[in-house]
């Protein structure tokens, strides 16, 4: 199983692959689903949420996965802990949703009762047991632990520590104070496709310019100025400067987004002598001047971030299901995970997140457009064919999730075996193969 950190690989080298095919079944088959859950899904480190969930002393995140359920909790002394989310009793699934309690967890059936701790600390007559369970009985417990305020856990107790298993990507952002930011948006949408679409989708920039043509003058979609990146672990990114592309032009009158940046930062757009010019001695002049000027304008989280952080987008897919934009104000979290039931089905998760900067009660969300500078509310629903998200309409993402129905509709038909990629897309074919040897690697054990 490939898990170890290495060297970086060139994302966009397709001698890299063996070749896997990514066929259709893998996204609508049930046994495929089955080997997802007991090959991968139960060996992974999953996010339950974000650490500033958990306050304080006995408040608790719940995180249900496919069929199971597991609760994260916040314990005296400040630490976490992860328990499934069942009584040792008769099996009852104790809690249904995130919330606090103070003395333990009453088990609504029998009424015996778990402290935060994770043991047994009451039961109803006692003296009816062989032995008084009491202090003896424990809830299952899962390994739990944080990174950039999120709060993950293993249903595996051989699973590589997060570190490993996340390397190189806690050394790679380390510049960002990740535990700052504030989750100004946060939505749950169930989508009628299976979960590797977001996966795929985000190992790419090809679609950029047909499915969301918004971004090339805002964000370079020329491959050949992106560096795409990718590890044996399943890691992989793609790094684009937060210019215009070259190859793109908005038609003439048209208010273009890098002038607003440049003027936002008080750098005179008209100055330049052509469109070139503006964009590449811009982008320099946009680098330095944010250096210069970040902690008057309370732009504290610019303090340790390098020339690339400050200005480009790093958008990096976490194997196997979460892929978060390193921009340089926002911090984008996308998660699909699969329906219990129904491989044809995930849910696709989408916070949108920002640092906070002094003076800034309203931000720029990207996603769902302006919103509070404070945390946001949980909202579910239903993506019915873009209907139930107006939030989002005409965002990026929206444009990714509106194409969902009619990808996973391709993959039943006899007409596709194979996907047929471009060298900038290598990084779709190696997420199925490392995908491919989480499945093996399980037959053999
Ligand atoms: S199932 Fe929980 S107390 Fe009986
Ligand atoms: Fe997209």
């Amino acid at each position: 199983m490939k898990v170890a950190a290495d060297q970086v690989m060139n994302g966009r080298d397709p001698t890299i692959l063996r070749g896997d095919p990514i066929t259709g079944d893998r996204y609508i088959c049930s046994d495929f689903a089955t080997k997802e859950w007991e090959h991968l899904w139960k060996k992974i480190w999953h996010v339950a949420g974000r650490e500033n969930e958990l306050q304080q002393t006995g408040d608790f995140i719940v995180h249900n996965f496919m069929k199971e359920s597991v609760m994260v909790v916040k314990q005296e002394d400040g630490s976490l802990k992860a328990f499934y989310n069942v009584c040792g009793h008769r099996g009852l699934r104790l809690v249904s949703e995130s919330s606090s309690v103070i003395d333990g967890f009453h088990c609504p059936y029998h009424g015996w009762l778990w402290g935060i701790d994770g043991a047994l600390k009451n039961v109803q007559d006692p003296e009816d047991f062989p032995e008084n369970p009491c202090g003896k009985l424990k809830l299952g417990q899962l390994r739990c632990k944080t990174w950039g305020g999120f709060v993950w856990y293993t249903m595996d107790d051989d699973a590589p520590d997060l570190f490993d298993y996340l390397s190189p990507i806690p050394e790679l952002y380390k510049n960002y104070p990740l535990e700052t930011l504030v989750r100004v948006f946060w939505m749950r949408i169930d989508l009628p496709t299976n979960w590797k679409f977001a996966t795929d989708n985000f190992s790419e920039s090809y679609h950029t310019r047909t499915t969301h043509p918004q971004v090339p003058p805002w964000i370079d979609q020329d491959y050949w100025t992106s560096r795409h990146e990718i590890w044996s672990s399943g890691h992989g990114r793609t790094v684009q400067p937060m210019r215009p592309s070259l190859s793109d032009r908005l038609p003439a009158g048209q208010i273009h987004p890098f002038d607003q940046i440049l003027e936002y930062w008080a750098i005179d757009s008209s100055q330049y002598d052509d469109f070139e010019t503006k964009v590449m001695q811009g982008w320099l002049d946009l680098k330095a001047k944010k250096r210069a000027t970040w902690r008057a304008r309370g732009y504290e989280h610019y303090s340790e971030m390098n020339d690339e952080q400050l200005t480009d987008s790093l958008h990096t897919v976490i194997f196997p299901n979460i892929t978060i934009s390193f921009l340089p104000d926002n911090i984008i979290f996308f998660r699909t995970e699969p329906h219990p039931d129904d491989p044809e089905k995930c849910f696709f998760d989408l916070w949108c997140m920002a640092f906070p900067v002094d003076g800034l009660d309203v931000v720029e969300s990207i996603m769902a457009g302006q919103r509070p500078m404070e945390e946001a509310s949980f909202i579910h629903r239903d993506f019915d064919d873009g209907r139930g998200v107006p939030e989002i309409e005409d965002s990026i993402v929206y444009q990714d999730m509106m194409l969902a129905r009619a990808l996973q509709q391709g993959m039943h038909s006899a007409g596709y075996k194979d996907s047929n990629l471009a060298g900038q897309e290598t990084r779709v074919r190696f997420f199925h193969e490392v995908l491919n040897d989480y499945l093996k690697a399980g037959v053999k054990s």
